[in-house]
């Protein structure tokens, strides 16, 4: 099973019983029922930032629930797998990642939510709209369409937008791991999909703060630090 199926506890808001606290309680701040989405093209390096985020605010008493897309549940980390090893049209790998986010809110984004849980989700629906919408060519209507059906007016209250180079990004995918099937793309694919972000970040400003991630991971932990001040979170 995937380290990120499942939810990551330190206590829940208003539990009044986290880390053992006893009549004063803890000092909860933080963005509580709040769901953050990170997205950018491979090799963005969001997952490290994705712990320390997650980090952040445990040690705060909060409930943080750490996920990822497609995944999160035993089903949708099936079709992640599928997803990610077969060959298979653009409308196939929509449906496939769109059939995943629908088990993965019902079963544990929306769950989480209610109980005031903060919910990071490593990539989420501009995925879809950069990878087979961009990226692939895909129709961007029948994406439109898909995402209401599947998420009912469900978006992420903040998206951390991981911004590079292509070229860049392909260097450090080189040095760190085997590609998957999206990662064997070349260059420009990835610049399509780059494309695909900027337009989802440009139609949503107030949602996506773009994170200069070509810079060393102290500047990148400075911005994201530095974005959370502003909400007070
Ligand atoms: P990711 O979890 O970032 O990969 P890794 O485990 O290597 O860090 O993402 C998996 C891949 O799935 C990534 O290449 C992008 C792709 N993807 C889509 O094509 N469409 C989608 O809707 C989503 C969520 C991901």
């Amino acid at each position: 099973m995937s380290r990120f199926v499942g939810v990551e506890q330190a206590g829940s808001v208003g539990d009044g019983d986290v880390d053992g606290g006893a009549s004063a309680g803890p000092v909860v701040t933080g963005p509580g029922g709040c769901f953050i989405s990170i997205e950018g093209i491979d090799g963005a390096g969001k997952t490290s930032h994705v712990d320390a985020l997650a980090e952040r605010w445990r040690s705060r008493g909060l409930e943080v629930v750490r996920t990822r897309e497609p995944g999160g549940t035993p089903l949708a980390e099936v079709l992640r797998e599928q997803l990610l090893t077969r060959e298979m049209d653009a409308l196939s790998e929509a449906l496939i990642v769109f059939a995943a986010r629908r088990d993965h809110l019902v079963q544990v984004i929306e769950p989480a939510l209610a109980r005031g849980a903060v919910v990071l989700c490593d990539r989420f629906t501009d995925a879809t709209f950069a990878y087979q919408g961009a990226g692939r060519g895909f129709d961007l209507n029948v994406l439109a369409q898909l995402e209401t059906w599947v998420q009912a007016g469900r978006q992420p209250d903040l998206t951390f937008w991981f911004d590079l180079p292509p070229e860049l990004a392909a260097q450090r995918r080189a040095a760190a791991r085997d590609p998957d099937r999206f990662e064997q793309q070349a260059v420009d694919f990835f610049a399509r999909v780059r494309e695909g972000y900027r337009l989802r970040a440009q139609a949503e400003p107030q949602r996506f703060v773009c994170i200069d991630a070509a810079l060393s991971r102290d500047d990148v932990a400075a911005q994201l630090a530095a974005a959370l001040q502003v909400r007070g979170w």
